[in-house]
């Protein structure tokens, strides 16, 4: 296919060429954010899967590094974590890089016996430069579980042990370990909890504090069965007790409500920020997506919390104060009134779509922001206030027809209370991620405009006082 460089992100991760996947191995490293995916070096659509690798100082500029980890005999290299081995416990040598991932061998999965995953380890003594696979792979074998993946490996603090979760089909299975390499089961979770309609995939289990109190919270991700269609991350909020995870109630709650972010996980060993990362994509229809020569981008970096409304706790996602580096020169608007139509085309001047528009109101009600081009394409994005759900409408927002599912409208319900809301939109080339209410509703969304959209209004048939606008055009962090 010819290649689409307006589409190429300004200030997302995607790979220079072919096709991304799964972010993995996310670690922070004496100044360096990791970030390993699943890759086909030799394709753009799904293949035998590599891990590619990028560094960033930023989580926003990324440089991509040489593949750290190529298809063996034990299969291809699906998806796991890294972690720093700092107390040397599995003997690889002090502060090794210890990568834990799922070998997946096709051959045997031919053969049906359900035994084609298992996990395996590799190391780095440079710092992530060079990878050694590990001779006695795998480390923990597949007990006959069709789909046994994806381990995410910490260090944990309640058991004194390696914890590792597991996606296993249907459930979470905690594994421990003294040492990365000898594995025991402590429990399984999930079998009768959360959404169900697709296979487990991709978890992670972490602490995060709210009011001096610790929570844990597990992260599931799910294909199928995702709020708006097809793959997406549900999370569970609960206590680890080192062995067994016991939330807080059968609330499904959905880290991302949009189509388009999957298999989002954390980084390892970045302090009290928990910070998240996701592909920027969906199984449904990644594989069609019209880009060239690369297919897949990551979404922003998001610093993760938790907050209360009424007696429920959920997670917040914000995207990461680094952003303010890309944003020069923001602007504020104050005290705006729209009834029933505002246009904001001279005031915000876009050229590129690569912006963050921040509205703040201290009386929501309904709704549309209108993005447009000259083409009659149109993105449309707002609130309504009867169902209570924020929505993002891009069944003419340019190209939609590479693939039956990916045009629609999709909705995000509003989980805070109270009239005052705020929404913060982040705009690049092909995607926009908003964040509303402090983080509290998040959804993620692609489109493909023939052009980029330069035409900017706000709809308000009831009226709407937006009491505060900030907007900033974005610089690219990405090389173009
Ligand atoms: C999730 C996933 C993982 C698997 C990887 C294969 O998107 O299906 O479960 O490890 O992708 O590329």
């Amino acid at each position: 296919p010819p290649a689409t460089p307006q589409y190429r992100l300004g200030y997302h991760f995607a790979p220079a060429a072919h096709w991304m996947n799964d972010p993995n191995g996310m670690v922070y490293d004496r100044g360096v954010y990791h970030l390993f995916f699943q890759y086909y070096p030799d394709g753009m659509t799904w293949g035998p899967m590599h891990w590619g690798h990028a560094t960033s100082p930023d989580m926003l500029t990324w440089k991509e590094q040489p593949i750290a980890l190529y298809p063996d005999k034990l299969g291809l290299i699906f998806s796991g974590s890294a972690v720093l081995d700092v107390n040397n416990t599995a003997g690889f040598g002090k502060n090794a890089m210890v990568a834990i991932f799922t070998h997946h061998d096709m051959d045997e999965e031919k053969k049906g016996t359900k035994l084609h995953e298992n996990q395996s380890l590799a190391y780095s003594l440079d710092g992530g430069k060079t990878w050694t696979k590990y001779a006695q792979n795998p480390v923990l074998k597949n007990p006959g579980i069709q789909d046994f993946r994806d381990p995410k490996v910490s260090w944990n603090d309640v058991a004194k042990k390696w914890i590792m979760t597991l996606a296993t089909k249907d459930r979470i299975t905690f594994y421990s370990s003294p040492n990365l390499k000898d594995w025991s089961k402590e429990s399984e979770f999930g079998e009768k909890l959360g959404a169900h309609g697709g296979v487990w995939e991709c978890p992670d289990l972490f602490p995060l504090t709210l009011n001096g109190k610790t929570y844990w919270v597990l992260l599931v991700n799910l294909n199928p069965g995702g709020p708006n269609g097809g793959s997406a991350t549900q999370y569970f909020v609960g206590q680890f007790d080192g062995k067994k995870f016991t939330p807080l109630n059968d609330k499904t709650k959905w880290a991302d409500y949009g189509p388009d972010e999957y298999a989002g996980v954390t980084w390892n060993n970045t302090g009290t920020r928990r910070l998240f990362l996701g592909w920027m994509s969906n199984w449904d229809y990644a594989n069609q997506i019209p880009t060239s020569p690369w297919r897949s981008a990551n979404t922003l970096p998001r610093e993760l919390g938790l907050k209360q409304v009424g007696e429920e706790i959920y997670l917040t996602s914000q995207p990461v104060k680094e952003l303010a580096k890309l944003a020069p020169a923001p602007r504020k608007l104050t005290g705006l009134t729209v009834k029933p139509a505002l246009d904001l085309t001279e005031k915000l001047g876009l050229k590129d779509n690569k912006f963050m528009l921040r509205m703040k109101t201290l009386q929501l009600n309904d709704f549309t922001l209108v993005l447009s081009n000259a083409a009659g394409e149109e993105l449309r994005l707002g609130y309504d206030k009867g169902a209570n759900q924020y929505f993002v409408d891009r069944r003419k927002s340019g190209q939609t027809a590479f693939h039956e599912k990916f045009a629609g409208k999709h909705l995000t319900p509003r989980l805070a209370t109270g009239p005052a809301a705020d929404v913060t939109l982040y705009f690049d080339a092909t995607s926009v991620e908003l964040f509303a209410d402090g983080g509290l509703s998040v959804a993620t969304e692609l489109f493909f405009p023939s052009q980029p959209y330069t035409n900017v209004k706000l709809l308000a048939p009831d009226g709407l006082t937006v009491n505060e606008l900030t907007f900033s055009k974005l610089n690219s962090s990405m090389p173009t």
